[in-house]
């Protein structure tokens, strides 16, 4: 059975139980080890214990949070490598405080998006752009004069308002064929959909592809990134799996879930934003010539190596960074070194509570979101503030976990005149710069 409404954005709400999953608080209690995308059983590839969801923030460290199981499975059918126990909107986003940072790096990738895009002619200036998930509408800010028309839906009211301030029409509500149709109605039918990082938030992905569906011709284009598996895997980027992180996809696995729907990929583009990202572009029309050499190439590279033997050894590097990190971090607090984390993002809390360190080791967490300081990380209780004040008292060393921005980040801290703290880089292998 799959959810009647559901959640698309970086904060969209997974409102009931869902196709074939095997969801926290379902009926029975009992997770069903089922893919979510065909069905089929799944093998367990990593168990990383528990967590509180990684992007509560707490207002106070005697706040409590529930921590969840973070297991990742894998399903040998159709190539998904999903979360095995997904949250519900309640214990996911009651404290929900994303929101896309200004980063020059993002920028960038934005500007390289459309021009991807304009060069396979999915999009053009007379494109109406739709964005699910479009969180405050940088991206949007961004593609505006280069369009028709753009319109952004997003869920989380805070996020609308900051949206809407900045001037980017946004619906406050969730993307699902019952939107969708209000949209058709108000704004009309857009001529490409795009969903950066957020399919994956949603327990069941295909409500978010059949209202795109609903919205768009035979010959319009669905365009959907999000972190790449093979990246997570080959970098042993182990602290993007979170509890918003339901699906981890891969070329394979999307063209699975989009073949459901009766789309299918005609083009992939590789972008280095979140620790490694892909882009997939899809229509329903079929034309002899209308796939991408690309997609041929990264079909034939992921068939090579998505394989038993990648996943195990992404499981061995996990536990081992898990034992270098904390031995080097315990080892820095005994010789009376002081060390802060830098970013409170949410795979830092994956991080942090998997390798079992808190606040009694690192007292502070800088971070750039004026909405985030003076919260506390869960779990670790790590007391999160400006990056001017972490400026003003600098540490020895930053754990960077933000490392997705860490050339940026580094580039920042020493512009600003510290040129003595240290970076820790998690991964792909603990260094010290
Ligand atoms: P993200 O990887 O999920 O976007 O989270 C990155 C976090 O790092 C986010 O909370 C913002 C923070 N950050 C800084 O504090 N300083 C920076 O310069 C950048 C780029 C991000
Ligand atoms: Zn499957």
């Amino acid at each position: 059975m799959r959810a009647s409404r559901t959640v698309t954005a970086r904060a969209q709400f997974m409102l009931s139980p869902v196709f074939g999953s095997g969801c926290l608080g379902n009926a029975s209690g009992v997770p069903h080890v089922t893919c979510r995308i065909c069905t089929a059983q799944t093998e367990t590839i990593l168990d990383l214990g528990s967590s509180p969801p990684a992007n509560s923030l707490l207002s106070t460290p005697a706040d409590h949070l529930d921590s969840y199981p973070l297991v990742l499975e894998h399903c040998a059918t159709c190539g998904n490598v999903q979360l095995r126990d997904c949250l519900g909107a309640a214990e996911l986003y009651q404290n929900y405080l994303y929101v896309t940072p200004d980063s020059p790096q993002l920028q960038a990738h934005y500007e390289r998006l459309h021009a991807d895009l304009r060069r396979g002619q999915y999009i053009s200036p007379r494109s109406f752009v739709l964005e699910v998930g479009s969180n405050i509408g940088l991206l949007l800010r961004y593609l505006r004069p280069q369009v028709r028309k753009v319109l952004g839906i997003d869920p989380a009211a805070n996020i609308c308002k900051m949206a809407a301030d900045a001037g980017v029409e946004t619906v406050c509500d969730f993307f699902d064929p019952q939107s969708a149709a209000r949209i058709r109605e108000v704004h009309g039918t857009p001529d490409i959909i795009i969903a950066r990082h957020c399919l994956a938030h949603n327990s069941d992905p295909h409500v978010l592809i059949s209202a795109a569906s609903s919205l768009l011709a035979d010959d319009s284009h669905l365009v959907i990134e999000n972190a790449y598996v093979l990246n997570t895997l080959e970098q042993n980027e182990f602290d993007q799996i979170y509890h918003e992180h339901m699906f981890y996809y891969s070329l394979r696995s999307m063209s699975a879930l989009l073949a459901h729907h009766g789309f299918h990929v005609v083009n992939v583009f590789l972008a280095a934003v979140h620790g490694g990202s892909i882009v997939f572009v899809a229509k329903r029309q079929r034309a002899a010539d209308d796939v991408a050499p690309a997609v041929h190439e990264r079909t034939q590279h992921e068939d090579k190596v998505l394989t038993p033997v990648t996943f195990r050894h992404f499981a061995a590097n996990t536990a081992t960074i898990r034992s270098i990190l904390r031995d080097l971090v315990f080892d820095l607090c005994s010789r009376g070194k002081k060390v802060y984390t830098y970013g409170a993002s949410a795979k830092g809390n994956t991080l942090l509570n998997y390798v079992g360190l808190t606040r009694e080791q690192i007292p502070f967490c800088a971070d750039s979101t004026a909405v985030k300081q003076g919260k506390y990380l869960p779990q670790s209780l790590i007391r999160i503030i400006s990056e001017a004040e972490a400026l003003a008292n600098p540490p020895d060393y930053f754990l960077l976990t933000a490392w997705n921005y860490r050339d940026e980040i580094i580039r920042k801290v020493r512009g600003l005149g510290n040129s003595t703290s240290r970076f820790i880089v998690p991964v792909p292998f603990v260094d010290v710069v």
